[in-house]
């Protein structure tokens, strides 16, 4: 249905307005932020992580453990790819012939706290007889495989991991499900671009519409893989929101039967946001599964995007800076602050926010570029094309890499959880997973 003209001149106007008003405030450089995340408070829950070498922090409430600078930290990574069997070749940079290696020595350092350092069997003990389900795109999987490596650093006998269908790790499958074994715990991933489902158009609708996005239901495969009694219950989305992979691929928006040619790839995007938003409130018992949403992943394709010629090989050095503006990924992160909420204040308790964007916005060095694929095949390619540019990746992770970040941050709000639900125990000792603080600190000299 077309909007009464009156109204869309008004929309215009509007518009044009806030374009106005963008464009002076862009001059004070504009960062996107989702109101009230205090800039400096002190520590995240309090045992776990070590109070600040306070650099003008605050003393009372919580450390914004995703306000922080990266620093060189020679301890890191905190595995290597060729010891890790869980990892598919497109993210093996180094054994792909990547030459650096300073992309795997960032470690992430909060401004007004220390994050816990990764323990790979603290963690696996708390998941005994558990399972943690990631559901998303392929920066998903890039996290996911980067949390089975790390997990599988607590682990002597590797072969006692395994997948329980038996099905290698490729880029197209629907799902996997890593067992554990000595933890009866299973590490699962399902592929879920969007979150919600696609299928074919009603019948009787136009021809050029190819396919149909349902963004008012969850993904058929969170009901038949009961994501809901995951554990631990990781979700992102947004890098398949983009109008190239859905309305121009004749992929409309639908809400029930009603197909809304009209709808916007950001109001579908945020419909979709709205949907998780109501289903885990409904669905989950938050009592017991742990939801956390992963907020988008920047891409840093630059000199055009990944099928003009765009590149990042030749980056090797995070950029430290802090970031300027976040205006170019507003469309995927405005829906989820405003349905979600932020990091400090989730609107749905129970559902927390693992808000990676503008850490790694500052990580240009940490892609793939042309080590997505083996040394012998990309040899061969420019052999048979004599020397055409290769396509480069600038939106998936190397690993190890930046991936692992996420992972010990993730880890931070698991362990924070697991201490709460301890102290609400009674029949639990009070703080007896507090962690040693020689454990924390063995990351390294907390650099400044
Ligand atoms: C293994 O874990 C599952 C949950 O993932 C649980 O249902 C099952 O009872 C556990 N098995 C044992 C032997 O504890
Ligand atoms: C929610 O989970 C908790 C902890 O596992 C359990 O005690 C409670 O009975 C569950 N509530 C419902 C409604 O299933
Ligand atoms: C993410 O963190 C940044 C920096 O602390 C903050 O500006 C932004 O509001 C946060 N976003 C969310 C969704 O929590
Ligand atoms: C490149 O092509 C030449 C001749 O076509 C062949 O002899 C050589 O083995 C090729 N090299 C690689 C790395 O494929
Ligand atoms: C612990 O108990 C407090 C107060 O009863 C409650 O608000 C909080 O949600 C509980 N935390 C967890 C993780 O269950
Ligand atoms: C603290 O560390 C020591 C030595 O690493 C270990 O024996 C002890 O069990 C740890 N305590 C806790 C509470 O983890």
């Amino acid at each position: 249905m077309a909007e009464p003209s009156v109204k869309r001149l008004a929309r215009l106007a509007i518009t044009a307005l806030l374009l106005a008003v963008m464009a002076i405030s862009g001059a004070a450089l504009l960062l996107l932020a989702c109101p009230g995340s205090p800039r400096c408070s002190a520590a995240f829950g309090s045992a776990l992580m070590a109070p600040a070498k306070l650099r003008g922090c605050g003393v009372s409430g919580e450390c914004d453990i995703f306000e922080g600078e990266w620093v060189w930290d020679d301890s890191y990574p905190l595995y290597e790819s060729k010891d890790c069997p869980f990892l598919d070749g497109g993210f093996r940079c180094s054994e792909n012939g990547r030459p650096d290696a300073s992309y795997t020595k960032w470690r992430w350092q909060p401004s007004c706290c220390d994050l816990p350092r990764f323990d790979a069997k603290s963690m696996l003990e708390m998941l005994r007889n558990k399972r943690v389900v990631f559901a998303g795109d392929s920066i998903g999987r890039n996290q996911w495989e980067s949390l089975l490596c790390m997990l599988s650093t607590g682990v002597s006998d590797k072969s006692s991991i395994y997948e329980i269908n038996g099905r290698p790790i490729t880029k197209h499958d629907g799902f996997f499900i890593f067992k554990f074994r000595e933890y009866n715990c299973t590490v699962e991933y399902y592929r879920s671009p969007l979150l919600v489902p696609q299928g074919h158009g009603p019948a009787g609708a136009p021809k050029f519409v190819k396919s149909t996005i349902w963004v008012d239901s969850m993904d058929w495969m969170s009901g038949r893989r009961k994501w809901k009694d995951a554990d631990l219950l990781i979700f992102n989305s947004g890098h398949w929101w983009t109008k190239d992979k859905t309305i121009g691929w004749g992929a409309y928006f639908r809400e029930g039967d009603e197909v809304k040619l009209d709808m916007t790839v950001s109001d579908a995007y945020r419909r979709s946001i709205q949907t998780l938003f109501d289903w885990v409130r409904k669905e989950v018992n938050t009592t017991k599964t742990q939801a956390i949403f992963r907020t988008y992943s920047p891409t840093h394709f630059s000199g055009g995007d990944w099928k003009n010629g765009g590149d990042c090989q030749l980056e090797t050095l995070p950029d430290r800076r802090p970031v300027k503006s976040m205006e170019q990924w507003a469309d995927r992160l405005q829906p989820v602050c405003d349905v979600l909420g932020n990091n400090q204040r989730p609107k749905l308790p129970g559902l927390d926010i693992l808000n990676v964007t503008q850490m790694t916005a500052q990580r240009k060095d940490g892609h793939l570029s042309v080590f997505r694929s083996s040394l012998s095949s990309r040899l061969a390619y420019l052999n048979k094309t004599s020397g055409v540019k290769e396509v480069e990746d600038c939106s998936h992770w190397c690993l190890p890499g930046v991936p692992d970040t996420w992972n010990e941050l993730l880890y931070a709000l698991f362990m924070k959880r697991q201490m709460m639900l301890d102290e609400n125990s009674s029949d639990t000792v009070s703080g007896s997973r507090t962690l040693n603080s020689t454990d924390r600190q063995s990351a390294g000299d907390v650099s400044t």
